[in-house]
């Protein structure tokens, strides 16, 4: 019998301690000890970035990563992106410009998203599309997520110089 581990990690702002197997995913400790059900798990091999959530403000996939290895981190997932009623400016991009259509590949989509928003501001289209080339979308053909991620890069420029 493997023993449990304590750990304290901060997920969108809020501290959780808790005993873990050492051997949990950090995605499954997400959505099944912490209720935080936004973040998907599709292949649990690293390959379709469904999992992406921010660990310190870096993308990680969440299916290859342990709990034990974010405890003391602060872990961002999409549960975490609106203020409130107020959507991100990712958000509505995506909901306005539709950028999804199943919403399966949404959550990770979007966290990698910000990473890339949170590192610069005004990325192109092969910048996005090379960013997100580990976020697999089965749907949408990938034209309408570009879209979404430069509408919100520049719905943010707008935003913090008003
Ligand atoms: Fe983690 Fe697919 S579920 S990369
Ligand atoms: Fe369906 Fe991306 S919207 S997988």
């Amino acid at each position: 019998m493997t023993a449990v581990r304590q750990i304290t990690v901060s997920v969108n702002g809020q501290t959780f301690e808790r005993a873990v197997d050492p051997r949990l995913a950090l995605v499954d400790f997400l959505r099944d000890q912490l209720g935080l059900t936004g973040t998907h798990i599709g292949c649990e091999q690293g390959v379709c970035g469904a999992c992406t959530v921010l660990v310190d403000g870096t993308s990680v996939l969440s299916c290859l990563m342990l709990a034990v290895q974010a405890d003391g981190s602060e872990v961002s997932t999409v549960e975490g992106l609106a203020s409130g009623l107020e959507l991100h400016p990712l958000q509505e991009a995506f909901w306005e410009k539709q950028g999804l259509q199943c919403g399966f590949c949404t959550p990770g989509m979007l966290m990698r998203a910000k990473e890339i928003l949170d590192h610069d501001p005004d990325p192109t289209s092969e910048t996005v599309r090379e960013a997100i080339a580990g976020n697999l979308c089965r749907c949408t053909g990938y034209q309408f997520i570009v879209e979404s991620i430069l509408d919100a890069a520049e719905r943010i420029r707008v935003g913090s110089n008003a």
